[in-house]
């Protein structure tokens, strides 16, 4: 591989770059390093130069001009190129990522992925052959986008110890909430309009039912709790159920509703706490300002404190932003490996620390019954909560409009009452709605959103 010995002026040398993908991250990529290019240079010490380009379809029209003869369908031969140094995948989903990334480091090249869903399901594998190979994997794009989450969890608190994390990791999450919360549109509606205007994808699944914040929250909680996750068991609850009247509501209560990613070192006895789910945050706290497609890393550590870090976390620059200064890292580590210095990322071993049951998180809960209103009710409702040792912190009752489905029990009408919590173990609470949703007076399930901050 023909790198520099760091000697010459800094536009005589370069780094190889191959690009595995040209859409909308690898276009913001491509423009970076070419509008950025002297002050990358003189960053780096040296130029980046993208050697070659693979995508599925060389024909296609791009969102930048590039060279037509750098575009290739070969994805492995672009991989296999003596003249690059470090492989960009940038192509999105699972298997084919994985053996390029694997692929790229056997050949002995420093990989930069923004994929959170490669790195969340084959993570284990992916550093333990960097590790292996001497290699190393940047992903700062993967969480938060453009935010450098990625690097203050690695660097700036390294000598600290993070006790809990909450984020706003989901842009379209969170940017159909902020809708649902100032227009008091339902659901479906925000939905159809943030796809038109192009903050969701035609297919939201990974996004409103939270499986993109799920991958986020695994590799977030490899660098803060030091454990491998298995993503199919972090409790995962999308937005998608959500109703305009639980908006309204936690503004009563002051509060307001957010996708949130929650984790937590319960220490080695209890394991570690992850969960995915719209929550309920206090008006006044920081996270409840995050509004739009923004996203936000509200951490705690032992010696910091409580720390937010907040900005874009998708689109092209932003994106792009965070993929080429890995690039740039990379090429600093380089150098200094060339002169002698061993700057390498290193990945501190991973434990398989037990996750906490959902059943044994505690929290506040906001609650949502729909019961026939008549005398006794409200008073039975709060003796099955009470009697499994959930305390009622505030309660508010109104007549359930009929626009909810809401229709007369044996001649009574129909009252919704809205209940906040004080901290109440998970298991415990289930089992009070399941006794609940048994007696006479229920009218539906009722509706659960957890309280966080
Ligand atoms: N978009 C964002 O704001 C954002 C933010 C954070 C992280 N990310 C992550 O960044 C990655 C890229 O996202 P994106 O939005 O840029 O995706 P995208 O617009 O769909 O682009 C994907 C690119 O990969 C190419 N490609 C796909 N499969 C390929 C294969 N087997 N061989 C060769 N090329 C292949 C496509 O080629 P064609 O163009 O020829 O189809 C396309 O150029 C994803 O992992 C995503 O999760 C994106």
């Amino acid at each position: 591989m023909p790198r520099s010995d760091g000697s010459g002026p800094v536009t005589e040398r370069e780094l190889g770059v191959a690009l595995l993908g040209l859409g909308n991250v690898g276009a913001g990529v491509v423009k970076l390093i070419a509008e950025n290019a002297e002050a990358i240079a003189g960053r780096v010490g040296a130029r980046l130069a993208v050697r070659a380009i693979a995508v599925r379809a060389a024909a296609k029209k791009r969102l930048v001009e590039v060279d037509p003869a750098l575009l290739t369908s070969d994805l492995n031969a672009t991989i296999d190129r003596d003249d690059v140094d470090i492989v960009v995948e940038l192509i999105g989903g699972t298997t084919e990522a994985k053996k390029a990334i694997l692929r790229a480091i056997d050949r002995g090249k420093h990989v930069v992925t923004a994929n959170k869903a490669v790195l969340a399901e084959h993570g284990r594998e992916i550093f333990a052959a960097a590790a292996a190979k001497g290699v190393d994997v940047y992903y700062e794009a993967a969480v938060c986008g453009g935010v450098p989450v990625i690097r203050v969890l690695r660097e700036g608190l390294a000598s600290d110890r993070i006790e809990e994390l909450h984020g706003i990791v989901n842009g379209t999450s969170n940017y159909i909430l902020s809708t649902m919360t100032a227009a008091g549109t339902p659901f479906a509606e925000v939905l159809r309009e943030a796809q038109a205007l192009g903050y969701a994808e035609a297919d939201p699944a990974l996004d409103v039912g939270g499986g993109d914040a799920a991958h986020k929250l695994a590799i977030l909680a490899m660098l803060c709790f030091g454990t491998h996750v298995d993503v199919s068991k972090v409790f995962t609850e999308g937005i998608d159920k959500l109703d305009p009247v639980d908006f309204a509501n936690a503004a009563r209560f002051g509060y307001v509703v957010k996708p949130l990613v929650i984790g937590k070192d319960h220490g080695p006895e209890r394991g570690i706490e992850l969960r995915v789910h719209p929550a309920l945050v206090p008006a006044r706290w920081l996270l409840a300002d995050v509004t739009g497609a923004k996203n936000a890393l509200y951490v705690t550590s032992y010696a910091l404190g409580p720390s937010m870090y907040y900005g874009a976390g998708a689109g092209m620059l932003p994106t792009a932003m965070a993929v080429v200064s890995d690039m740039i890292e990379i090429a600093r580590n380089d150098w200094a490996a060339g002169a002698g210095a061993r700057l390498r990322q290193r990945h501190p071993p991973l434990a398989d620390k037990p996750l906490l049951p959902m059943s044994e998180i505690r929290t506040k809960y906001y609650l949502r019954f729909a019961v026939a209103d008549r005398p006794g009710v409200l008073g039975q409702l709060t003796t099955v909560l009470g009697a499994h040792g959930v305390s009622i912190a505030q309660v508010v009752q109104d007549t359930a409009p009929t626009a909810r489905g809401a229709t007369a029990v044996a001649g009574a009408p129909v009252a919704e009452v809205f209940v906040v919590t004080h901290e109440a173990r998970e298991g415990d609470v289930q089992a009070a709605l399941a006794e609940i949703a048994k007696l006479a007076f229920a009218v539906a399930p009722a509706r659960l959103i957890r309280i966080a901050g």
